[in-house]
């Protein structure tokens, strides 16, 4: 049955009592319902079946079930959070592999074992949640230059694995760019460790250059070192509301991008904005009833500024433009989460319509106008009568593409919108990765020497197929 451990067979008994010698009975679960929220993503669209899920605590632990699992010929699906939007980090569905699946929950690995202020280095177990990581950084007088707004389930390591990006990323890079170490254990149950902390260390290859972005297919992250970035003084957080998308735009390439104190540059839209204030019962965001709509309506730039300096002027000097409706402004916390709030809860406020396809694309920037004219007439081609919401990090070239409507299993509308971004040059997944459910279109952007670079990699590191098997792997 999806979504339930089972234990039919005499080999998967077999297969859970020796999980449990190796980690004790209670980091082995087996209790359908207990098991339900680790073998079903949090859209509902992925779902599959576990023989058991575990939860080591201790770098140990981790090797242990990864000699259990090579022994039984067993895949293991790791997962951080179950905040992934691609299906790579819950298991695949009952039938679809021809061996048995042990998810490795890593929230048990939740200690942040050091801040250092003078490197600037925070290192912490993969099961730390950011916002775990970012009130230990915040207390030292830093921050971790990534946010998402999954920070409160999200992982350092499920971020790692996915290399997460999110709403910092024009300022700070995206998890690539934070990782300054890692710990992992290898399908062999070896142990890589590089958290020296050095700034410069150039001896030979970088394992987290490796294991960043790898989606659980090479290795299973351990422990995480990422850089840290000193709080700023100032902060402010500017909610601004346009008459179009291409006044959206046109801001955001010249004044906006020239700011020195920018930090998130959020695009949001009419549609989606009427949808969450309508969802969570919010004031209506200004602007949204001022002025006339342009082509495709209204449109929102969630702005934030932060540095030595107050940058409220600059930023205000930046939005100085004709067709800007109006603007809120808030440098306190409250008053700022209340202006994030329009942006951040588009994910909670598209899930409640439906079970949504949810496609995360990138253009260059210079492209983005025309990625975002063209969509809508693309998506009602391929599936007359769904609704589509925008939003994105407007600043990376990156828009979150979501459809409500199409059935889960009918991938038409996916197609359509990854065709568009290919044809224009982009990417099929900025940030959310490949996981299961963009293997279809992997050729579409990746060429033949590309796909076998990576399966030569990852036949040397995992050759029993062992790790998350299927993700990140071309249909064929
Ligand atoms: C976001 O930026 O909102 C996240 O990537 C989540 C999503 O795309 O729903
Ligand atoms: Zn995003």
């Amino acid at each position: 049955v999806a979504g339930t451990a089972r234990a039919s067979s005499g080999a998967d008994r077999q297969l859970l009592s020796d999980l449990e010698d190796a980690l004790g009975r209670r980091r082995v679960l087996t209790d359908p319902e207990v098991c339900a929220g680790y073998t079903r993503d949090w859209t509902g669209r992925y779902v599959g079946s576990a023989a058991a899920v575990v939860r080591p605590e201790r770098v140990e632990q981790v090797q242990a079930v990864v000699e259990v699992a090579a022994r039984h010929g067993a895949a293991l699906i790791c997962q951080g959070g179950n905040t992934g939007l691609v299906g790579g980090s819950v298991p695949r569905p009952a039938g679809a592999l021809d061996q048995p699946q042990i998810v490795c929950g890593m929230s048990g690995m939740c200690a942040v074992e050091d801040v250092d202020p003078a490197g600037r280095l925070l290192c912490a177990g993969a099961g730390v949640t950011l916002s775990a990581a970012q009130a230990a950084a915040g207390r030292a007088g830093f921050h971790l230059g990534i946010d998402l707004s999954s920070r409160g389930s999200a992982t350092l390591g499920g971020m790692a694995a996915t290399n997460a990006g999110g709403m910092q990323m024009l300022r700070f890079g995206g998890m690539r760019a934070r990782v300054a170490g890692i710990e992992a254990v290898l399908a062999d149950g070896s142990i890589v460790s590089r958290l020296s902390g050095l700034a410069k260390d150039n001896v030979g290859w970088d394992p987290a250059a490796l294991f960043v972005g790898s989606e659980g297919t090479l290795a299973v992250i351990t422990r995480v070192m990422v850089r840290l970035e000193p709080l700023p003084a100032h902060r402010v957080t500017a909610l601004v509301a346009l008459a179009s998308v291409d006044a959206a735009l046109e801001l955001l390439a010249g004044p906006v991008a020239a700011l020195p104190s920018l930090e998130a540059a959020e695009l949001t839209l009419e549609d989606g904005m009427r949808l969450v204030a309508g969802e969570f019962d919010l004031p209506p965001p200004v602007g949204l009833e001022s002025g006339a709509a342009g082509r495709g309506g209204r449109a929102w730039l969630t702005l934030e500024a932060a540095g030595p300096y107050d940058p409220t002027a600059e930023l205000a000097a930046a939005v100085d433009h004709p067709f800007v409706l109006g603007a809120a402004v808030a440098s306190d916390a409250n008053g700022r989460a209340r202006l994030w709030a329009y942006r951040e809860r588009h994910t909670e406020a598209v899930s409640r319509l439906g079970v949504p396809h949810k496609l995360d694309v990138s253009v260059t920037r210079s492209r983005l106008g025309e990625l975002v004219g063209l969509l809508p007439e693309r998506v009602a081609a391929a599936a007359p009568g769904a609704r589509l919401v925008m939003w994105g990090h407007a600043a990376d070239g990156n828009v979150h593409v979501n459809v409500v409507g199409p059935p889960p299993d009918d991938d038409g509308v996916d197609d359509a919108v990854l065709r568009l971004v290919a044809e224009l040059g982009g990417s099929i997944s900025a940030e959310h990765g490949v996981g299961v459910a963009r293997r279809r279109w992997l050729r579409l952007v990746r060429s033949e020497g590309d796909l076998q670079l990576m399966a030569r990699v990852k036949a040397a590191l995992d050759p029993g197929g062992m790790l998350n098997p299927g993700v990140l792997e071309p249909l064929p």
